[in-house]
């Protein structure tokens, strides 16, 4: 079953703005430059609060979480191997998804800090999927701890590794997702972002299938979304995504969901990540 639209969207309305968004390009230039304006007013309002720096607050409840004994084995997560050795922090956010031979698979940073938890902490699987994204409420531990870990790549290139033959698979994997095209309005991922100027109403979307464009699904994730104003990661995106194709929502810390952000990651290697930021 499909979880109910979060927003009351009609269905219509945005494939209708897609198209919108494709004839308005055809269009010409008035409509061109009023969405340029659009996308220009929102960058200086992201430069002015990611230099407020939001996502720090984020980063600190992290920190917090991260070295506190918790859970039932009363254990913190300072000896949690994220690819680099135990608790090396440095890197691993930007070298992520990776292969990890102690679980034979390939994990992103998302699921692989769940495993920590599990395994560090003796959380069950089932109390993390409780509640995965932010709401109004409260942002999952998962979130801060995600935003932690990603602040100590900051300032360092994007180096999704691409050595181990399971990391190879799991691009192709991921790949594959993202063209394959189904749901009622038979659409992928690249419907949305395989090609330059498209847009639903005024978010621009981004074509990561364009050289030197792939980044924008990497940069400034995990993000506070000025929509809402909630801290998520790249999961929640994913699966907002996966709602805006009309599939059905993948399960939590998913293979689907790691070979998806395998693929963009890798796309995106040899930028340089600025660390958590600030999202539309
Ligand atoms: C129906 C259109 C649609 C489809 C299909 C779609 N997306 Fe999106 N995507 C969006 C919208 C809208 C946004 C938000 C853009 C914004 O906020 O500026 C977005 C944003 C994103 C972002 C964040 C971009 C950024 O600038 O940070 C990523 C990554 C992403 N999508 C990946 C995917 C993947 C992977 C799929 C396939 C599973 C997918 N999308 C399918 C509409 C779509």
């Amino acid at each position: 079953m499909m979880k109910q639209w979060r927003r009351p969207t009609p269905c219509r309305t945005i494939a209708g703005a897609i198209l919108a968004g494709s004839l308005a390009l055809a269009a010409g230039t008035a409509l061109a430059q009023e969405r340029d304006i659009t996308a220009e007013q929102f960058e200086k309002f992201r430069m002015m609060m990611e230099e407020a720096n939001t996502a720090e607050l984020f980063e600190a409840r992290g920190e917090d979480l991260w070295k506190a004994r918790r859970g039932p084995k009363n254990a913190s997560l300072e000896q949690c191997d994220l690819g680099l050795g135990p608790g090396v922090l440095k890197g691993a956010y930007v070298q992520s998804p990776r292969y990890y031979p102690d679980v034979g698979k390939v994990m992103d940073i998302e699921r692989r800090i769940a495993h920590c938890m599990v395994t560090l902490q003796g959380f069950k699987p089932e109390d993390l999927s409780k509640q995965p994204f932010s709401n109004a409420k409260s942002t999952p531990e998962l979130v801060s701890l995600t935003t932690y870990v990603a602040g100590h790549s900051r300032g360092m290139k994007i180096a999704v590794p691409q050595s181990h033959p399971e990391e190879r698979e799991t691009y192709k994997l991921g790949e594959a997702v993202f063209y394959h095209r189904a749901g009622p309005w038979d659409l992928s991922c690249a419907s949305c972002h395989g090609e330059d100027g498209k847009r639903i109403r005024t978010q621009n979307l981004p074509n990561f299938t364009r050289p030197g464009n792939a980044d924008r699904g990497f940069i400034g994730w995990p993000g506070y979304r000025m929509t809402g104003g909630l801290m998520h990661t790249l999961q929640w995106r994913m699966n907002d995504c996966f709602r805006q194709q009309r599939f059905p929502e993948p399960g939590y810390l998913s293979d689907t969901v790691t070979a998806l952000l395998a693929y963009m990651g890798v796309n995106a290697n040899g930028s340089t990540y600025r660390g958590p930021g600030i999202k539309r």
